[in-house]
């Protein structure tokens, strides 16, 4: 991604969040009214009675994100089992929200029933000692370190397609990145046709997420709870086996450790107090957050990249005559030294058009106010990054897919929190620099072979069919014919 300011660039990149252009401005400090005083945001008019938001969510919660969004920049939504959620769609907020005022906020207790103790999930203190435990990992220098890893297993993968083959881009993208993450991060390779009960864990642990089960109340036993429940049990065990193995032969100094493993061993045996993780609940937490975080999230990257570079020929083309000029397959010296640059430009759209995560929840500690309307303490918050970043106000033709708009200028004059896949302020992806690694060095070995055509059907928005759960993915099933270069 290029040196341009915004959350996903370098400026607001500490653990802290400390960001000397930034000054927290509290709008309730004012001589106006209390946010106590001023009305709640209304229900869109377009969504109809509160009462059927909840069938509107099940059946397309981007529709209903989406409808809401065009009317104002704070509407609210109401599901049945879950109450009111207010939702934020201007870059102000998000700023707000994740930056500036940020200690108003904190996360929903979603993530802490999906991942208990993990990174995504803890606050305060706890956050901090687990951040900087796991900043190691995920530098530059780490993360550019595993390159090669990258590109052997996405080649293992991609080298069994054949032409004329029809894939469903969605699974196999899937497999891809699970293999990835294992192979760098969690220190063991997985089996090309094998290890099942971990792919299945870990596509189980969306389930918690899945639209036609969240809006029902908690205490409900649905088909998609016993499935996350139990797919959470699989990868614990997982974690519990790695665990083991890693504890038999820990690193003398953390320091050294190249995989999480190994990493979180190590400080325990060597008695860092500091780590904030020390029993194997926490390490087994912190490892279900990672695969859960770690794959989903660029699978659907890759998948709507692809879909992108099939669906428009003339990118398509200069995507292919930038990797077709690499001496080789690509590398992490390719990356650094700008000779992948559209590519780079390819991934940053997709991103914008179809960002992973495109609602980050919050809940409102205490009484706040959004363009004179008032969010009570207590009440969640959605941030809704997909509608932001298709925002006419910020983005010409939004809804086209243009790599060529990310020039320096058109990234230097944006918003800072116009374009936020990644999320922003301190709690911004402390796996972002990984994700854009992979996504870049697999679409320049995918490329570099093959051609795809979509063969899948039109989704009600501009592109694919969607299925949202906790990130927006492609639908299942949505085949691409694969053609050999
Ligand atoms: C394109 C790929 C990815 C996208 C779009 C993405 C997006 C995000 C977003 C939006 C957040 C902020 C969530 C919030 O504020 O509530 C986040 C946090 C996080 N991500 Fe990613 N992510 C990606 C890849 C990864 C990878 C590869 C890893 C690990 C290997 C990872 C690990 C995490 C973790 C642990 C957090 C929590 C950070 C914290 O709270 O301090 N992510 N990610």
């Amino acid at each position: 991604m290029s040196s341009g300011a915004g959350p996903t660039g370098g400026r607001i990149d500490t653990v802290d969040g400390t960001d000397s252009d930034v000054t927290a401005v509290r709008d309730d400090d004012s001589d106006g009214p209390r946010p106590t005083d001023l009305p709640l945001p209304p229900y869109p008019e377009t969504l109809g009675h509160p009462a059927f938001h909840s069938l509107h969510y099940m059946r397309s919660p981007v529709e209903l994100l989406n409808r809401g969004g065009r009317e104002q920049d704070i509407f609210r939504a109401h599901l049945a089992g879950v109450g009111d959620w207010y939702q934020l769609c201007h870059p102000d907020h998000s700023k707000r929200v994740l930056l500036t005022e940020r200690d108003r906020f904190r996360k929903s207790d979603d993530f802490g029933i999906a991942f208990g103790d993990g990174l995504l999930t803890v606050e305060g203190e706890e956050w901090a000692q687990q951040r900087k435990t796991l900043q190691p990992l995920f530098v530059r220098e780490s993360v550019m370190g595993h390159a090669e890893t990258m590109v052997e297993q996405v080649q293992r993968r991609v080298g069994r397609w054949e032409g004329g083959q029809q894939l469903d881009l969605q699974s196999e993208m899937t497999d891809l990145t699970l293999d990835v993450l294992f192979a760098a991060i969690l220190g063991r390779e997985l089996a090309l046709d094998g290890d099942e009960n971990i792919r299945e864990g870990a596509e189980a642990l969306h389930d918690w997420f899945l639209p036609t089960s969240y809006p029902l109340p908690r205490w409900m036993p649905t088909p998609a709870r016993r499935r996350f429940r139990q797919g959470k049990k699989t990868l614990q065990e997982e974690a519990d086996r790695l665990l083991d193995e890693a504890a038999r032969n820990p690193p003398a100094d953390p320091g050294e450790a190249d995989d999480l493993m190994s990493l979180l061993v190590g400080l325990r045996e060597s008695g860092m107090a500091d780590s904030g993780m020390f029993t194997d609940e926490d390490l087994r937490d912190q490892m279900v957050t990672i695969i859960f975080a770690g794959h989903d999230t660029t699978t659907t990257s890759l998948t709507f990249a692809l879909w992108a570079l099939a669906e428009h020929p003339d990118i398509r083309e200069r995507f292919h005559a930038e990797v077709d000029a690499l001496d080789g397959p690509p590398t992490a010296e390719d990356i650094e030294e700008g000779r992948l640059e559209f590519t780079d430009k390819v991934v940053t759209e997709t991103l914008r058009l179809f960002p992973p995560v495109y609602a980050l929840p919050r809940v409102a500690d205490q009484d706040v106010q959004f363009d004179g309307y008032r969010v009570p303490e207590g009440e969640r918050i959605g941030v809704l990054i997909r509608r932001i970043q298709r925002d006419p106000r910020f983005f010409d033709e939004p809804e086209e897919f243009d790599p060529d708009r990310w020039t320096d200028e058109f990234r230097q004059n944006l918003h800072d929190f116009a374009y936020a896949p990644f999320g922003g302020g301190p709690r911004i992806c402390i796996g972002r620099q990984f994700a854009l690694l992979e996504a870049k060095l697999s679409l320049a070995t995918i490329g570099r072979n093959y051609e795809l055509y979509y063969l899948g059907e039109e989704g009600d928005h501009d592109g694919p069919p969607l299925s949202p759960q906790m990130t927006l993915r492609m639908k299942e099933g949505q085949e691409f014919l694969v053609t050999e270069r």
